[in-house]
């Protein structure tokens, strides 16, 4: 049992009088919960207070009693307006003139875009060029004229360094992802939120990582209200920030990043967020991303939701990654709908990966009349399915290797294929995942 007691020194500005801020690093104890209640006070009619729904899948897989926070039907399709126009809302009269800045892989710029409108304040948006063009055009939609979006850049990290630098130049008030305390306390809402939806206190909510601020803001808020609840961070595998964090007790800058889960896929957390979150005694995970990319397909499929990656993370990794005991209460916070259509074929590829059933292969072909007859007759079996074939025909050689992509109906059905392909006389390779090989092709 954590201690239900802890008051958070606040060191950051807090709100004052008509909006003006008091002074940074003000000394003042001020419960962690009470500044979650003063970030709803300021977001009330602005942001929605979004459904608590019950799940059936998901009750059924797990055994549990399985709701999802639904935050893709949040303005902006994500959670991410709650910390930004927290942040906002509490700037001085000479801090509004000089307007803001940011940086957002997309999501983040939506919720300050929409912030800024709202606020009638001038807002800078830095998207780097990866920023899927659903984020582009939803952060211009939602800034309008008050708005002015900049794409540059190759990485999150290039548009963080141009926003920062602007910042530096112009004075304009630099609005953190995650990692500032009034930005977290925005987050921190959603847990308010799921207390009083839900009644009485859920045994387990789940939540998504990236930088940390979204797990911060509910672990610190249910630790202070709920100390019981459990809470589970949950990160994708090939950006396990947090998880390393957390074990090396400082903010540590991930050499290699898998950024498919683009909104939760961060190379460095917080120093503001990671000692909230190894204070609220939130639990980590990791999930694989081809079992995130199966739930956004269950999700779509089965409850039609659309949720983007780092949307459908909370719910991928219950059952195996997140044990739930049968008949508990669970909350997954599904915290983002904006999930460009373009990126539904590579979802579809991780997943099938992922559960076993596509595979790819190299085959050396003796260049003959009747060789891939022979393949198709002596290797494939009934309902092994070949969905990609490439070969050209060279004339001064003897084999022609092809590429070969199979998709099977179960993944039991690997073992008997790869045998056929052993004691066939072709020469037969894998393309086996984690190579450089097959990272061109998946
Ligand atoms: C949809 C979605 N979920 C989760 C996260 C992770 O949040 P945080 O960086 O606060 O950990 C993000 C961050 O951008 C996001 O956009």
């Amino acid at each position: 049992m954590r201690d239900p007691s802890t008051t958070v020194r606040s060191t950051t500005q807090n709100e004052g009088v008509d909006g003006a801020s008091t002074a940074a690093g003000e000394d003042r104890s001020v419960s962690f919960t009470e500044e979650c209640l003063a970030a709803a006070a300021r977001l009330a009619g602005v942001a929605r207070r979004t459904p608590l729904e019950p799940n059936r899948r998901l009750s059924e897989t797990t055994g549990a009693q399985v709701w999802l926070k639904r935050e893709d039907l949040q303005v902006g399709r994500s959670y991410k307006l709650r910390g930004a126009f927290n942040l906002l809302a509490q700037l001085g009269a000479a801090e509004r003139a000089a307007g803001a800045v940011c940086a957002s892989a997309g999501n983040h710029g939506q919720g300050v875009a929409y912030a800024c409108a709202s606020l009638g304040l001038r807002g800078r948006v830095h998207v780097p060029r990866t920023t899927p063009r659903q984020k582009r055009e939803r952060i211009a939609a939602l800034g309008g004229h008050s708005v002015e979006l900049v794409v540059d850049g190759d990485t999150y990290d290039d548009a963080a360094a141009l926003a920062a630098e602007y910042a530096a130049r112009t004075g304009a008030t630099l609005v953190p992802a995650f990692d500032d305390r009034r930005t977290i306390a925005g987050q921190g809402t959603i847990g308010l939120e799921i207390l009083d939806e839900l009644g009485a206190p859920p045994d387990v909510v789940v939540v998504p990582v990236g930088g940390g601020g979204l797990l911060a803001g509910v672990a610190t808020l249910l630790r202070e209200r709920r100390p019981d609840v459990r809470v589970v961070g949950v990160e994708p595998k090939g950006a396990a920030s947090m998880t390393v964090a957390l074990r090396e007790g400082v903010p540590v800058l991930l050499p290699d990043l898998d950024s498919f889960v683009d909104g939760a896929a961060v190379r460095r957390v917080g120093d503001v967020s990671l000692p909230l979150v190894r204070a609220s005694g939130a639990e980590l995970r990791t999930v694989d991303e081809g079992r995130v990319c199966t739930e956004m397909l269950d999700l779509y499929q089965v409850d039609g939701i659309i949720a983007e990656p780092a949307g459908a993370l909370a719910s991928a990794a219950l059952g195996e990654e997140v044990d739930v005991p049968p008949g508990s209460t669970v909350v997954c916070l599904l915290s983002g709908g904006n999930n460009d259509v373009s990126r539904y074929a590579e979802v579809v590829e991780r997943s099938l990966v992922h559960r076993g059933l596509k595979h790819y292969f190299l085959v050396e072909f003796p260049q003959e009349p009747g060789a891939l007859r022979r393949f198709l007759d002596e290797v494939l079996g009934p309902d092994d399915d070949i969905v990609l074939f490439e070969y050209v025909k060279r004339d001064n050689r003897e084999t022609g290797p092809a590429l070969v992509g199979i998709e099977i109906s179960s993944r039991e059905g690997y073992e008997p294929l790869w045998a056929r392909m052993k004691a066939s006389p072709l020469r037969i390779q894998l393309v086996a995942p984690g190579t450089t090989a097959y990272r061109f092709l998946v």
